[in-house]
């Protein structure tokens, strides 16, 4: 199934990580809460590990399938362990609580992400991926995301962004505004 800016038969996840809410913008922004949350810079091979932890959406109708999200992390895990071995593999795979690897040093960076996110980046992901929204405007759509996020990281329980996409609906409304601390 189609979806986004895309015309012909490419999958949901093939976009997203081209130019959707996988793509390396999100890396950036993983290296970058990587900095806030643990005081210092990933090492190079493990920035690598970061830019490939998301490639496995690539042929997935992610959004569609949830079964099919299950498996995203197996191509990086893949990858980053030929590259740098059980380490690079350990990384990548532990960013995703699906995969059988224990969660590593990615998985709290890869969900601060979202917290960080820009609105019109966020924006922009719901016009590249319009089935991000569930059906909903825009607006709404990435208010009450954001509001997880905010809820989910403030609380210092780290969950799963896909969830809160999925249950986003049917999840309270929060008003927990609260500050910016540093949730560590
Ligand atoms: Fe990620």
């Amino acid at each position: 199934m189609t979806t986004g800016i895309v015309g012909g038969d490419v999958k949901q996840g093939t976009i997203s990580v081209l130019v959707g809410c996988h793509s390396p913008v999100h890396s950036v922004l993983v290296i970058i809460s990587w900095k806030k949350l643990f005081g210092h810079w990933p090492k190079p091979w493990q920035i690598v590990c970061i830019f490939l932890h998301d490639i496995g959406h690539w042929g997935l109708n992610y959004l569609d399938d949830p079964e099919q999200k299950a498996h995203h992390w197996r191509l990086g895990t893949r990858w980053a362990g030929r590259l740098f071995g059980w380490a690079g593999a350990c990384l990548v795979g532990g960013h995703c609580s699906r995969s059988p690897h224990k969660r590593s040093e990615l998985y709290k960076p890869d969900k601060y992400s979202w917290y960080i996110a820009p609105r019109w980046w966020l924006w922009l992901n719901c016009i590249t991926e319009p089935k991000l929204t569930r059906g909903h405007k825009r607006g709404e759509a990435i208010k009450r995301f954001q509001e997880q996020v905010r809820q989910s990281i403030e609380s210092g329980e780290y969950g799963s962004t896909h969830q809160m996409y999925l249950e986003r609906w049917n999840a309270k409304p929060t008003n927990a505004r609260g500050k910016k601390g540093d949730p560590k």
